[in-house]
């Protein structure tokens, strides 16, 4: 039986955009509180206009959650004026398009920042009062590359590795708790996510990556790499929601066809896959390179 969220306060980072954005959508039609947070507040006081005209309640707040002091006041202003936490779901991300030899000291550390280190900030200010309630959600957005490789965006790869083994260790503190903890992995999802990549677009990297690719495949008598289909936001918000609402569903969620499969191969034997994803990373290595040499 899905839970009501009627009477909830949802609190969804990295909501001026893309699935944060849409979650907040679908979830303020339920009835629940929404507290929206990121660093744009004029996109989330445009959000929390639109969520009100449809009848809905949401509440912006401005916060670069990769500083613990904001995220962890973020989270005190949530409690304070709705009581209570119920769902605080962790989506702020950021990714970056650089090798290894070309991200700065200062990337990775951004990009762990907002991808990782920020988890423990928001949820260590959220979780007292949720075991104390012996009741609560935390829902952890990381990324199919959290558990495989994927080329020139390796900060964003080992940041959303540390996601996962955030929320690997987290779960088994919550045993018996009555908090629930969630994992969400995405492929892809059509949002602003892939053009605002550190480093440079990695969307576009990458689609010019595999169009290289199918030629490669041809040449080498291989087959095309296994990409799943992109989704939308609002698609994988609608996951996300339901993930949310139905207490029975598994800890950890793949949102696209094919990927838990690519996930637990990886686990068992990273070679295979990437031989299996060669055409499209040799595609996006010789996109890259192209690239930097035309800079030069
Ligand atoms: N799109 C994909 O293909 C894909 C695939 C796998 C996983 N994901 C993950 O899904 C999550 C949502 O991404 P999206 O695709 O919806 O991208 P998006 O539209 O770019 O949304 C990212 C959100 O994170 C917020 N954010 C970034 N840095 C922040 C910071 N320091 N403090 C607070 N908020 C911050 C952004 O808001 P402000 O800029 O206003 O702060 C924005 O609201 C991310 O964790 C991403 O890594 C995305």
């Amino acid at each position: 039986m899905p839970i009501s969220l009627s009477d909830k306060t949802v609190v969804i980072t990295g909501a001026s955009s893309g699935i944060g954005a849409e979650l907040a959508k679908i979830i303020s039609k339920t009835g629940a509180s929404v507290v929206i947070c990121a660093r744009r507040g004029e996109l989330l006081a445009a959000l929390a206009d639109e969520i009100g005209a449809a009848g809905g309640q949401a509440l912006p707040i401005e916060v670069d959650v990769s500083k613990p002091d904001q995220a962890a006041a973020a989270v005190r202003t949530a409690i304070e004026r709705f009581g209570k936490i119920d769902v605080l779901v962790n989506n702020a991300g950021r990714g970056i398009c650089a090798s290894v030899e070309d991200t700065t000291p200062e990337q990775v550390e951004s990009i762990f920042a907002v991808n990782a280190f920020a988890l423990w900030y928001t949820v260590a200010a959220a979780l007292p009062l949720m075991k104390a309630r012996k009741s609560g959600h935390i829902v952890t957005v990381s990324s199919v590359v959290g558990s495989m490789g994927y080329p020139f965006c390796s900060a964003y790869v080992a940041a959303k590795h540390a996601a996962i083994g955030f929320h690997a260790a987290l779960r088994t503190e919550l045993l018996e708790t009555g908090v629930r903890a969630t994992l969400i992995c995405p492929d892809g999802v059509n949002t602003p996510w892939s053009s605002v990549t550190e480093g440079g677009n990695y969307g576009s990297l990458f689609a010019d990556g595999i169009r290289r690719s199918r030629i490669i495949a041809k040449e080498r008598n291989i087959p095309l790499a296994p990409l799943s289909r992109m989704i939308s936001a609002a698609e994988a918000a609608r996951i996300i929601y339901e993930a949310i609402i139905n207490e029975e569903s598994p800890a950890d969620i793949y949102t696209h066809l094919g990927t838990h499969e690519r996930a637990v191969a990886a686990v068992r034997c990273r070679e295979d896959v990437e031989q299996s994803m060669l055409p499209a990373f040799l595609g996006v290595k010789e996109e890259y390179e192209s690239r930097k040499h035309y800079e030069q």
